[in-house]
């Protein structure tokens, strides 16, 4: 029987959420210790203690819901009890897969594709589950939200033990730990990548922030995690509090990290460098480019070891995984400069995008952007300003303009490149754009499409059409008369 049909005639406060009437539900109890998955859990005071006192407790071992005159303790709300009941539902895959989640502000989802490149390597089978797309078990899904609901999470998790898969790789943003959609799994593996100002709009401010990622390290609501993988260069990292069942793992390039990166080679062709752990010592090679990447691959590496994997076999993984998608992303043809597809659309991403490619000495940097329409006009001059200050020759274009006049959001960029005495052209069509920037290239230089990315599509007034950067400019390099040579 459902929940909906059980509290049919039930005086409730406010109607039962539809996912929620739902859940099935197979046993009614009044005393925590009886509870089991799937019961209905009915709290209430007594004359000794308070029910509501052992809700957590009923629920922690598996009820679906509670059924309280007394409003909900903070952390049990109708997402919470969502979480529980699909958990069940789903026969709790999470205690039998290996789960690991990374947060943080910056550097999620290139963690997460190397961990999964390293877990890959050692032979799992893997679902990974993050910004851009889901991959399960070797498919590629749509991703919907950085971390999906926990109903269609759970599904997934269903979905790949189904494929005989053993390994979940996800981005944990705070929204989705604010939001309770991880409440209540167990985690093998937890990282946290670093903390900077970012999406304060949703969570006011730092320490709320902070306090949203730290859930992750609790275990929210489930076991605690059996490691916690921390950047030890990173001040936020180092005030995570973990379970004392928790062990930590610190990386970082100082001495203070268990696994550290030594002797850094950062250049066109990608990474290199030694990493320490204790007593071990290998070498480590990745296409990846740029420094700020070392962070993620020692916290990949660490996430390895915490998976008894063998150095040979993560620095494999690491090596094998040759980009992620828009992330710095190149396009090679054979042509004598790099073209380089990124989705920096800030001007802060613009700037550090443009710092990685002056970190490998090219003769110029030609940029090329947009900025979106619908969305925060302020920006625009400060792209305008980021990219002309930082580059050579900048390509002005549009982004996704949605239902605003693509004219007049370059008009707005505008203002900020006319701040700086730099080349420029404007072109409104993309592909014109691209077709453009790619002209101006001579050999030993760098050009930057950003904005987009990995996307594949482009949302204009009245329609979306299909739009890659990377096949346009493949295209174009091709129409130029280069081709690969393999
Ligand atoms: N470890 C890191 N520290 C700081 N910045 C990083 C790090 N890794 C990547 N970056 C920068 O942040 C950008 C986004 O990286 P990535 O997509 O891996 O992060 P994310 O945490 O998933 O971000 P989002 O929340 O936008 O999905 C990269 O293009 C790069 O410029
Ligand atoms: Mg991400």
């Amino acid at each position: 029987m459902n929940l909906g049909e059980i509290l049919s005639g039930v005086a409730l406060l406010q109607p039962l959420a539809p996912e929620l009437a739902q859940s099935t539900i197979a046993a009614i109890e009044f005393d925590s210790r009886r509870a089991v998955p799937q019961s209905l859990f009915f709290a209430f005071p007594g004359s000794k203690a308070d029910g509501r006192q052992f809700a957590a407790d009923a629920l922690a071992r598996g009820a679906v819901a509670v059924v309280s005159e007394s409003p909900a303790p903070p952390d049990l709300g109708g997402r919470q009890a969502l979480s529980r009941a699909a958990r069940n539902f789903f026969h709790r895959p999470d205690e039998r897969l290996s789960l690991t989640g990374i947060t943080g502000t910056n550097g999620k989802t290139t963690t997460s594709y190397l961990i999964d490149s390293v877990l890959r390597s050692g032979g799992k089978t893997t679902a990974m589950i993050g910004t851009i797309e889901y991959h399960l078990a070797g498919r590629v899904l749509k991703a919907v939200n950085t971390t999906p609901e926990s109903l269609d999470l759970l599904r997934l998790f269903a979905e790949l033990e189904n494929a005989g898969g053993t390994h979940v790789t996800m981005e944990v943003s705070s929204h989705a730990l604010a939001l309770g959609r991880v409440y209540g799994l167990n985690f093998h593996t937890t990282i946290f990548t670093n903390l900077t100002r970012d999406h304060l709009d949703f969570h006011g401010d730092m320490e709320s922030y902070f306090a949203a990622k730290q859930l992750l390290f609790e275990g929210a609501g489930g076991a605690p995690p059996k490691y916690a993988v921390l950047n030890r260069d990173d001040e936020w990292a180092r005030r995570i509090k973990v379970n004392s069942k928790t062990e930590v793992l610190w990386y970082g390039l100082g001495q203070e990290a268990v696994l550290r990166a030594r002797h850094i080679a950062s250049g066109f062709g990608g990474l290199r460098f030694d990493l320490q752990f204790g007593k071990l010592r290998f070498p480590v090679e990745s296409p990846l480019i740029g420094k700020i990447n070392v962070y993620n691959i020692l916290a990949a590496c660490a996430a390895g070891l915490t998976y008894g994997l063998a150095p040979e076999v993560i620095t494999r993984g690491i090596a094998d995984l040759k980009a992620v998608p828009g992330r710095f992303e190149r396009v090679d043809e054979g042509q004598p400069f790099v073209v380089v597809v990124d989705y920096a659309h800030t001007d802060d991403a613009l700037r550090n995008v443009i710092a990685v490619a002056r970190g490998l000495n090219p003769k110029r940097v030609i940029t090329l952007f947009g900025c979106g329409g619908d969305r925060d006009r302020s920006k625009r001059p400060l792209m305008g300003q980021a990219a002309a200050e930082a580059s050579d020759f900048v390509v002005l274009t549009s982004d996704n303009p949605r239902s605003e006049d693509p004219l007049a959001i370059m008009n707005d960029a505008l203002v900020g490149i006319r701040r700086v005495d730099v080349p420029h052209v404007v072109e409104p069509d993309r592909q014109a754009a691209i077709r453009r920037a790619l002209k101006e290239a001579r050999e030993g230089d760098i050009v930057i499409l950003a904005g987009k990315g990995h996307e594949t599509y482009q949302v204009l007034k009245d329609k979306t059409i299909d739009f890659d950067d990377r096949a346009v400019a493949r295209e174009v390099l091709k129409g130029y008369g280069y081709h690969k040579t393999q």
